[in-house]
């Protein structure tokens, strides 16, 4: 009897921690720990007033063109695979100039996106792998 009590905690305590690991990598699938660096985001600031904000706004919101942070953008491409959304910037912005940008800026940029719309800067880069399998923040 004391055993199967024992069985009984051990397996629960077990199912917990698969339950809170699964919790953990459902939060990475949902965009909301995508890493990139406080470096990178500077940068991205930099390439986005240049290149962007005379359309998007400086600080992303929008006006004639759409904003590029809140609830219509997130839930547009919130849960979509990251790389869809770099790819289409990549390959239609800054609109009529598309490739102006190198693939790094374009991350940095990239990164100053995800910033705006509820993800921390960390240690960590924002590479063209991260971005392959990670997505978009959903919408909070
Ligand atoms: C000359 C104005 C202009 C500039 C400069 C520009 N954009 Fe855009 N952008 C647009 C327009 C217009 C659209 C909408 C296109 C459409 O709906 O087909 C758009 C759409 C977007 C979208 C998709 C928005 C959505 O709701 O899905 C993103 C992301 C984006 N731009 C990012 C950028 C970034 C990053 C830059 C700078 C590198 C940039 N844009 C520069 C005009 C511009």
């Amino acid at each position: 009897m004391r055993f199967v009590k024992r069985f009984i905690a051990l397996s629960s305590s077990l199912l917990i921690s698969v339950f809170s690991l699964s919790l953990v990598f459902a939060q990475d699938a949902s965009g909301s720990n995508v890493p990139f660096t406080a470096e990178q985001l500077e940068q991205g600031s930099e390439k986005y007033a240049a290149h962007c904000a005379a359309c998007h706004g400086g600080e992303l919101e929008g006006g004639a063109f759409p904003a590029l942070k809140g609830e219509a953008f997130q839930n547009k491409w919130g849960g979509e695979s990251l790389n869809d959304l770099h790819t289409y910037i990549m390959e239609n912005m800054p609109l009529g100039q598309a490739g102006v940008l190198s693939e790094e800026e374009y991350l940095d940029v990239l990164a100053l996106i995800l910033s705006h719309n509820g993800v921390e800067a960390g240690d960590t880069e924002l590479t063209a792998d991260v971005v392959a399998d990670h997505e978009f923040p959903a919408a909070q």
